[in-house]
């Protein structure tokens, strides 16, 4: 089976590229669950029941967030409610919202899905290996598949991870640094990894934010409004290919597709 996982969705240009792109993707790859970062969907920091909607009618099963996850606090009883939406599994106990998420794929497999925040250059969270432990005790028999998305600054963080849980899930996808890496591989006996997937969002920015407005408050100290930048939208992610009996991942591929890989594909 084949899952597709695509790293933070940015704003409006992210969100409008998942619509365009993502139903010809599925279908040409015949992805069987998609599962995506989306915690910067709304003006670039956090997501609002509208926009999840959107996403989860686009063709996104399962929903994972990030440090971003409660700017837009009208999603909060949403988290609370619906079963394809998760917070952080290394919040504080009464953080609102899912340690993880659980879905049947096409083929009839059930995959779960839960991320993590990473402790370098980050919010001072719970310990995030003891806290997938936990997730996996509470998953026991639940998922034969299970997706971690690892949101961290440090790449240390996210090799820690893998190191830490290879074996135990089908696979660890980097998120939050918003620009992809090329160390997709898959580690004994089973486990795909990559540092970070990329943005689904607009790459003619700095991680999804207008240039000429972050340029000048670094270079002035002068601060300014970072708002999503617009140009050359791409949806970024990659392509795990598991044996749904074992849930050992067979190979892991990297996605990138702009405006006119998106129209060709729907040609
Ligand atoms: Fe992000
Ligand atoms: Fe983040």
């Amino acid at each position: 089976m084949r899952i597709l996982f695509l790293g933070d969705i940015v704003g409006q240009p992210g969100v409008s590229i998942v619509k365009q792109a993502l139903p010809a993707l599925v279908a040409r790859e015949t992805i069987d669950l998609v599962i995506a970062n989306a915690e910067n969907a709304s003006a670039g920091a956090g997501i609002t029941p509208s926009v999840y909607r959107q996403l989860r009618q686009a063709g996104i099963d399962l929903v994972t967030m990030g440090d971003h996850v409660y700017k837009k606090q009208e999603i909060i009883p949403v988290m609370q409610e619906d079963d394809r939406i998760c917070r952080p599994a290394n919040f504080p106990e009464d953080a609102p919202g899912r340690e993880f998420v659980l879905a049947t794929a096409r083929d009839g497999t059930r995959v779960a899905a839960f991320c993590l925040l990473g402790r370098t250059f980050m919010r001072a969270v719970d310990c995030p290996f003891r806290a997938a432990d936990r997730v996996l005790r509470s998953l026991a028999g639940q998922a034969s598949c299970v997706i971690v998305d690892m949101h961290a600054e440090a790449t240390a963080d996210k090799y820690l991870m893998l190191h830490h849980l290879k074996g135990r899930v089908s696979a660890i996808l980097g998120t939050h640094t918003h620009v992809p890496t090329a160390d997709e591989q898959v580690v004994a006996p089973g486990t795909a990894y990559i540092t970070d997937v990329g943005m689904t969002g607009p790459y003619d920015s700095i991680l999804g934010r207008r240039i000429d407005r972050v340029l000048g408050t670094s270079v002035t100290f002068v601060p300014s409004l970072f708002e999503v930048a617009t140009g050359d939208p791409r949806m970024g992610g990659a392509i795990v290919e598991i044996d749904p009996v074992s849930g050992r991942a067979q190979s892991i591929r990297r996605v990138m597709v702009n405006e006119t890989g998106s129209a060709a594909m729907t040609k």
